[in-house]
Parts: structure tokens; C-alpha cells; sequence
């Protein structure tokens, strides 16, 4: 099973074709430029990428406006060329998880155009009204940039329903024709190796009609991600599917299924937005009911734990009280926030501090799930606020202190390059940080190697210890005869936190980051100390058996949980 349920512990790595590295100079990213940076992420200890649409479009969406689901954007090369990246990225035994943006398509998609002069094949594809709904103006993904959710086609003369912008029409997803065609894409990218799908809006996927919606919450059709999942499964038995919905744990729950049956894997939203208020308020209570609310899935479902993505920091789960202490301490500035609910900033520019940077990441590596990375956050890219809306965490990869961060050879790349002020590429870069043996990418790799060593994170029972201490989060996981212990100070001051481990009665607690081993004082009470934002590992064990403990044991003889 270990080596089925890869997922539970893999290392995902988040990438826009599109910014990542231009091959053929023409400034725009490419799989050519991917292919030849897989060097660069395998080294760092990535095993699975996740890209982002690069299916044809009208990239008004940053791609998620799809115009043709089986293809490859001429911009970012052929299908050619997506089989090659697949055999190169294989041949290093990374996965590749891709977008599935099926809400919705772009307005320019055949199926659309034929829908809207009312082709009897496809007019039920989407969702129509012939007068416009009372609740036009309402539910918008994007308010104060998105008007409205229902808007008039001058071709057809209805409405058209669009949870998105306007040019992303609905698909009806309760229509089996839709149903199928989405098995069809499914189907076709599976064939050509690709490991899971990110997808895309899920709970919108699931929501009944808006025509047939009553008064409140939506109806949702579960019983479809159970339909997915099987599919999935007859095709390629160890895909995944890795869901986006920001939603409260108890629906969370609904998402993976009771039986494990749903959606394999999830991203944790609610954790992210507890972890940032935990990080500017240094206080981890509320981390810690988060925690706790999202901790018992079914055994064969996994979190996605993650810092930053390519959207905003969408901080709409927190209390209006938690939310405005984090504007304050990361997104102050009006022009820092969107939508009413979140920061448009990359993570080392919020964090600024170098050690609160690495508190965020060593934290996000241990807890419960798989680890996503964000491109550029690995060397503590900034963002660019003069770019519109979230386009300004969407600069170029910065590779080096080149013209266009040696992203591209091109005299102007069609996306932005930050190349001035502390994040510009002349000072932050991949060329210069990999020479540099104290640089935010080197402590990366060590970290990235780290967890790893510690499938128990993956796969374990994890436990929030209490402490008095309300700046200290002190995690500990069990899984099988493993044992590891996390502590991590949010507060700007030093702490000393003191904490029982339950069993644990005479045990070292063996540092795996430094040399500062934990000895009890009595059984099972420890009391340690640690720096202002600082952070450890520590594994259960006699001196010396920390790290060993798991490689000694060749990863296929472990057994499953
Ligand atoms: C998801 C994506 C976002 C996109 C939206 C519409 O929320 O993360 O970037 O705009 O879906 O497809």
C-alpha cells in the first residue's frame, strides 16, 4: 500500500507553464523550458509538479478559461513536446498532476459558441434563463471586479449563468452528456501518464442548478466525486484527485466521503488561514482547534498543506476579528488586499524576517498532509502590486541576476520580471542561492530531505500536545514504531514551553535539525527552549537512532498503516 498511496507523502511543487522558464525565447513559459529546469526541482526533492492549465486558451483567466481540453497552448509548445516533458519527468520518478477546470469553459470554446445560437446538441451544455434571475448580482467569486453572476449573451438572447468571470460560462454538470465529456478528458490525459488531477472550483462542480436551487445553501452532489473517483480508478489504479474548496471541516468530511470513497485528496484551507492568523498574532489556539477539526479523515484520503498558491490568500474562513489582525500584520495597504477576504502578496514579502520564513515552512512541512511549494517561494520571491489583481504573485521564475531573471531570452517576456527593490531578481535568485550554503533554497533542500526522512507526518496518528505557552506548537506523530516531535515558536521573543508526551517515559528526544537534544525530567515531561520564531525536529529514540530509524527501512518493506 505505501507505494500505492504515494500521495500521503508526497512533495508537490506548484508551477505556471507559463512563467516558469521560456525555452524557445519568445517570453513566453514552455514545456521545452520546463523540461530542462526538472534537473533544478528534482534536486531540490520534489516527486510530484502540479501545473496549472496550459490547455488552449484565451488566457483571460491566467489559462483557467479553457477553449479546447485536449491540447497543448501553442504558446507553450505542442503535444509533442508535453510527451517528452511526461517521459523526462518520469524517467526521474516525478508525477505530474495537471489542472481540471470544469466548472466552466471560455466563451470562445465551440461548445459555447454552438450553445449560444442554440445548437440542440449543445444549448443544454450550459446553464440559461430567458429572463434574468432576481439573484443576478449575487454569489460572485470576485466581488468588486465581478458584477454579476447571471449576464445577458447578445447571441442568444438569455442569460447565461457563470459562477466566475463573464467569458467563463458554466457548464451544466447535471447533464450526462457533460458528464461524459468530462470522462473523455479525464480519460485522455490519463492515457498519457499523468499521476492526478488538481481540481479546479469543486464545490461548484457539485452545486444543483441555479435554476432549481431553492432558498439557501445549494444543494450538492456528492454522489459525483464518487463517480469521478471511479473512473479514475478503472483507468490508472493510483491516480489522484486533489480538490480545491474552501469549506468548513464538517463539509470537508463530505468531500473525502465517509467511506474514503470521494476525493482523495484536499487542500487545507482552513488550516492555511488559522496558520496565518497563528503566524501574525502569535497566538496557535485557534490553529490548534483547526487542527483538531481537520484531523480524522479516512484512511486513505490526505491533506494538502500549503503557504501560498497562485490565487489570493484568502483569509474568509476567520473571524472578522482574526481576519483584520492578519491584514494588519501582512496585507496593511489597501492595494495589498482582494475581494474583501484576502491578500494578493507572495509569502518571504509578508513574512519579510528570514527565521519567520523558515517558522511558516518548517511548520508547513509537518503538518498532517503532503506539502505543497509554491514556485519562487523556495528562494523568497516577492510580488509586484502594480499588476492587477492576482497577477501580482504571478511574476517570472527568477533564475538569475539576468536580463528577464534568465527566465527568457525574449526582449520583453509577456509576463512581468521583478527586477528592481529587495525582491528583484539581482538579489533574489536560484544562481546565486545555490552557491550560497546558508541561502533560503539550500535550507529547502535540507528541510525538503527532512521530511522525507519522516513518513510519519504522511501516515501517522497526529496528536496536538498542550502547553502553557500560547506562541509554542508542539505537534507529535505516531506511526507504527516511529515517533517524531515538532515545536514551533510563532512569538518574536524566546519561550520556554514545557510538555508531556504520553508514553514517552525515559525517551531522548533526538534533534534532527542541530544538536540539541531533549533529555525528560521526569517520565514523559520535557521542558525546552526556543529561539524568538524558532522551530525543531525531533525524533524518539536513544541518541544516534533519529534519522536512521527511517532509512534503515527500505521504503517497500514498511507496511501500510
Ligand atoms: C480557481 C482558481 C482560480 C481561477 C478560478 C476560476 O479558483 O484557483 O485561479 O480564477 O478557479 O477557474
Amino acid at each position: 500500500m505505501i507505494n500505492d498511496l504515494w500521495y500521503k507523502n508526497a512533495i508537490i511543487y506548484s508551477l505556471d507553464l507559463e512563467t516558469f522558464m521560456d525555452g524557445n525565447g519568445d517570453g513566453c513559459g514552455d514545456f521545452e523550458g520546463l523540461t530542462r529546469r526538472l534537473d533544478y526541482l528534482d534536486s531540490l526533492g520534489i516527486d510530484t509538479i502540479w501545473l496549472a492549465p496550459f490547455q488552449p486558451s484565451p488566457n483571460r483567466d491566467n489559462g483557467y478559461d479553457i477553449s479546447d481540453f485536449y491540447g497543448v497552448d501553442p504558446r507553450h509548445g505542442s503535444s509533442g513536446d508535453f510527451v517528452e516533458f511526461m517521459n523526462q519527468a518520469n524517467k526521474r520518478g516525478m508525477g505530474v498532476i495537471i489542472d481540471l477546470v470544469v466548472n466552466h469553459t471560455s466563451d470562445k470554446h465551440p461548445w459555447f459558441q454552438k450553445a449560444r445560437r442554440k445548437d440542440p446538441r449543445y444549448y443544454d451544455w450550459y446553464i440559461w434563463s430567458k429572463k434574468r434571475p432576481s439573484n443576478w448580482n449575487k454569489g460572485m467569486v470576485f466581488p468588486g471586479v465581478q458584477k454579476s453572476t447571471w449576464t445577458l449573451d447578445p447571441k442568444a438572447h438569455e442569460y447565461f449563468y457563470h459562477r466566475f468571470y463573464d467569458f467563463q460560462p458554466d457548464l451544466n454538470m447535471q447533464n450526462p452528456e457533460v458528464r461524459a465529456e468530462v470522462r473523455r478528458i479525464l480519460g485522455y490525459w490519463l492515457e498519457l501518464g499523468i499521476a492526478g488531477f488538481r481540481v479546479d472550483a469543486v464545490p461548484f462542480i457539485l452545486e444543483e442548478s441555479p435554476l432549481t436551487a431553492g432558498k439557501g445553501a445549494p444543494y450538492l452532489h456528492f454522489d459525483y466525486l464518487t463517480e469521478l473517483r471511479q473512473f479514475l480508478q478503472w483507468r490508472s489504479r493510483d491516480a489522484v484527485l486533489l480538490g480545491e474548496a474552501n469549506v468548513l471541516p464538517k463539509q470537508n468530511m463530505k468531500y473525502f466521503g465517509d467511506e474514503g470513497d470521494g476525493i482523495h485528496m484536499m487542500f487545507n484551507f482552513y488550516v492555511n488561514q488559522h496558520l496565518f492568523y497563528a503566524l501574525a498574532a502569535a497566538d496557535v489556539r485557534p490553529l490548534q482547534k483547526a487542527l483538531h477539526a481537520t484531523r480524522d479523515i479516512p484512511e486513505t484520503a490526505q491533506w494538502g498543506q500549503f503557504l501560498r498558491n497562485h490565487d489570493e490568500l484568502d483569509l474568509g474562513r476567520l473571524t472578522e476579528a482574526q481576519r483584520q489582525a492578519v491584514f494588519a500584520a501582512f496585507g496593511p495597504k489597501p492595494e495589498m488586499q482582494l475581494y474583501d477576504r484576502g491578500i494578493r502578496r507572495r509569502l518571504a514579502s509578508m513574512l519579510s524576517d528570514r527565521r519567520r520564513i523558515e517558522l511558516a515552512y518548517s511548520i508547513m512541512f509537518s503538518l498532517p498532509g503532503a506539502p505543497v511549494i509554491r514556485y519562487g517561494d523556495e528562494i523568497g520571491m516577492g510580488e509586484d502590486l502594480s499588476l492587477p489583481e492576482r497577477e501580482a504573485v504571478r511574476t517570472v521564475m527568477q533564475w538569475s541576476a539576468e536580463p528577464n531573471a534568465g527566465f527568457s531570452s525574449a526582449r520583453k517576456p509577456t509576463h512581468a520580471v521583478i527586477s528592481s527593490g529587495p525582491y528583484g531578481c539581482e538579489h533574489v535568485n536560484v544562481d546565486a542561492q545555490r552557491r550560497d550554503p546558508g541561502s533560503l533554497l539550500n535550507w529547502m533542500v535540507k528541510m525538503i530531505r527532512l521530511r522525507k526522512e519522516c513518513p510519519e507526518i504522511g501516515w501517522g496518528l497526529c496528536t496536538i500536545i498542550q502547553t502553557q505557552t500560547r506562541g509554542v506548537l508542539v505537534l507529535h506523530f505516531k506511526w507504527r514504531d516511529g515517533e517524531l516531535v515538532t515545536a514551533h515558536n510563532f512569538a518574536s521573543e524566546p519561550q520556554e514551553v514545557r510538555f508531556r508526551i504520553p508514553g514517552a517515559d525515559d525517551t531522548v528526544l533526538v534533534d534532527l535539525l542541530g544538536v540539541t537534544d531533549a533529555q525528560p525530567r521526569r517520565q514523559g515531561t520535557y521542558s525546552i527552549t526556543l529561539d524568538e520564531y524558532g522551530h525543531r525536529w525531533y525524533r524518539l529514540g536513544h541518541a544516534g537512532y533519529g534519522l536512521q530509524h527511517s532509512r534503515g527501512v527500505p521504503i517497500d518493506k514498511r507496511r501500510g498503516p
